[in-house]
């Protein structure tokens, strides 16, 4: 068997826990009690690896839409034998939601999220009030994104303010320069390119009073649960 860190949901069992609202038993997946961070869209890795590389003391999972990319991180943890990092490949917003425990996550890291730029693209983004809701219900402390885009930074402010759910820790919302943070493929590019990069972080205050129905259309969830049940009762 090749060696992998990939927690695959199309496994059947993992589905089962998707459709049963069963979350993952992510301290058996460790094998130990570690705090569990999650990161959302890790690329290649270049966050994720090094993360883990650096903190022995604690787990991260890490979420990719694209599989070509959660390989290629997933190849990173296996070549280091790094135990403490797992890969799920798929949309952050149906597993983040369904295979973790609420309060389950330590920290959350949303480094360069897909701007989607055009206004009728928007619906596609990562950060929105309900995704931060759902993300609020699951973790405890600190929410970290990363952008190089004003324009997101400020849809994420606003956002923010909407859920209720976070506190600023910086008292402009954001700095530009993070000491000690792992600069990701994407961050270098933009620097490379003279842009400036918009760190925020934001401490949870309050569980949300998430709309699950509203979840699920607003975030275009409906047709991959259906698929999902078809495939179990198959
Ligand atoms: C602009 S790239 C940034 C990658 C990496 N974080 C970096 O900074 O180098 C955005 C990443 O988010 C992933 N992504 C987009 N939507 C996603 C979703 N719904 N769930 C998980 N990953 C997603 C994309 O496939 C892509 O790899």
């Amino acid at each position: 068997m090749i060696p992998t860190h990939i927690v695959n949901w199309r496994d059947e069992s993992v589905l089962k826990n998707i459709l049963n609202d069963t979350p993952l038993d992510w301290p058996s997946i460790f094998q130990n009690h570690h705090p569990i961070d999650l990161e959302i869209g890790i690329g290649n890795g270049s966050f994720l690896v090094p993360f883990v590389r650096d903190h022995a003391g604690r787990n991260m999972v890490g979420i990719e839409i694209e599989s070509f990319y959660a390989r290629k991180a997933d190849k990173n943890l296996v070549k280091d034998n790094l135990t403490n990092g797992r890969v799920l490949i798929g949309d952050a917003k149906l597993l983040t939601w369904k295979l973790f425990a609420p309060r389950s996550i330590d920290n959350v890291y949303i480094n360069f999220p897909d701007p989607w730029f055009k206004k009728r693209h928007k619906k596609r983004r990562m950060v929105n009030p309900l995704t931060l809701s759902m993300l609020a219900s699951k973790m405890r402390s600190i929410l970290t994104i990363a952008t190089d885009d004003e324009e997101y930074r400020d849809w994420v402010i606003e956002c923010i303010e909407e859920t209720q759910c976070f506190g600023k820790v910086y008292p402009d919302y954001f700095i530009n320069t993070l000491e000690g943070y792992y600069p990701t493929k994407y961050e270098k590019k933009w620097r490379a390119q003279g842009k400036n990069i918009f760190y925020m972080k934001f401490q949870k205050i309050a569980e949300p009073n998430l709309n699950i129905d509203e979840y699920i259309l607003t975030q275009n969830l409906r047709f991959v649960l259906d698929k999902i049940a078809s495939k179990i009762a198959l």
